[in-house]
């Protein structure tokens, strides 16, 4: 059954939108689409732009100094993270752990990994004693939202019905989260949409309960609330991204484009500090690259690749680092430009 019949139906919520749109089985992009991350496909990530992005984990992992590393990447897009990691030092990591919900991108992950030592989950690992770090790079923005705004002092969820020009209805729902209700009444403008995880919260104790000591390492494109917050940017308005172009409206090119939106940096941090997690710093990605190179005797190209990583006016001022820990005791590198002030 087609997305397009579903909605010839019914009105769904953005949030059901989205992860019928990016992660249904039979029809969603990221299970059609052979592989999104390249000059054929819609979009780069960090880690498929440069290797050097993997090999400043790398150094953030090794500088830990821990004996038995067991690493947990989550979402693994085409695999080049976990390739080029594990291209450093094969022996350093004792259980390299990738989990990805996505079926397709599963075998696509097995097929760049299949000379690797990698174990791959459809779910999560079960406890265990050993020391943990999770990776994530561009995972939280890829998961489905629920978008809420507030009107004339009543609040709304914008959900999704499929008219003649593919348009959002808004319906008003009675009550909406009330965490949602606390951003939206933050500021004064009324029509600042909030992108809504309604899963984060048990994401991050998820994570939490796979071992007693948990690192978490995120990449995302994302912003402070207040910076997200104003007439400027005008809130979290979900986007697309569909043959390297960005596209404003995410209801456009029915799964066969990207989903994304930028993260709250600031609830995230709220949120992962409710589930017990210490905050561990928060900076630029471009400055936890800088701070972690390495002199590589990279080739032109690559250098090319890290530079645009990190000076690219149009990327290097979005996506941030940030750090959690749960009974981790190391000092971690790469936040020495922390800018989690104001958060
Ligand atoms: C934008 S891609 C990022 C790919 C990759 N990390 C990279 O750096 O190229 C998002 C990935 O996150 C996965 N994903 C979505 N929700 C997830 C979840 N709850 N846990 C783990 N992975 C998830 C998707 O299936 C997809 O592989």
């Amino acid at each position: 059954m087609s997305l397009q019949k579903i909605l010839k139906n019914q009105t769904i919520s953005f949030y059901e939108y989205m992860e019928n749109c990016l992660y249904h089985n039979e029809y969603g992009y990221y299970s059609t689409k052979n592989n999104v991350f390249n000059k054929d496909g819609d979009f780069y990530t960090a880690s498929s732009i440069s290797k050097a992005f993997a090999h400043c984990i790398y150094n953030f992992i090794y500088s830990l100094g821990l004996e038995d590393i067991n690493i947990l990447e989550l979402g693994g897009g085409n695999g080049f993270l976990s390739q080029n990691i594990l291209d450093k030092n094969k022996n350093l990591i004792k259980n390299y752990f990738l989990y990805e919900p996505n079926k397709a991108m599963r075998l696509l992950q097995q097929k760049t990994l299949k000379h690797y030592d990698v174990v791959f989950l459809d779910k999560l690992p079960v406890k265990d004693k050993k020391p943990i770090i999770v990776i994530a790079n561009e995972v939280l923005d890829a998961m489905p939202v629920h978008l809420y705004l507030k009107k004339e002092h009543m609040y709304f969820e914008k959900m999704v019905c499929v008219g003649s020009e593919n348009s959002f209805v808004l319906k008003n729902v009675d009550n909406i989260p009330s965490q949602a209700k606390d951003i939206l009444d933050r500021y004064n403008n009324q029509d600042y949409v909030v992108s809504y995880n309604p899963n984060i919260v048990t994401f991050l104790k998820n994570l939490q309960s796979i071992s007693s000591s948990v690192l978490l390492l995120f990449f995302d494109y994302g912003y402070k609330e207040y910076e997200l917050f104003n007439d400027v940017r005008n809130g979290q308005s979900p986007r697309g991204f569909y043959k390297h172009l960005l596209v404003n409206n995410p209801l456009a090119n029915m799964a066969k484009m990207d989903l994304t939106y930028n993260v709250n940096y600031s609830s995230l941090v709220k949120n992962a500090i409710d589930c017990g997690y210490e905050f561990e710093g928060y900076t630029l990605q471009s400055s936890f690259i800088m701070e972690l190179l390495q002199d590589e005797n990279y080739d032109t190209q690559e250098k090319n690749a890290i530079k645009q990583l990190c000076f690219d006016d149009s990327i290097f001022n979005a996506f941030k680092a940030i750090c959690f820990s749960k009974n981790f005791k190391a000092n971690v590198l790469g936040f020495k430009r922390d800018i989690s002030h104001k958060m």
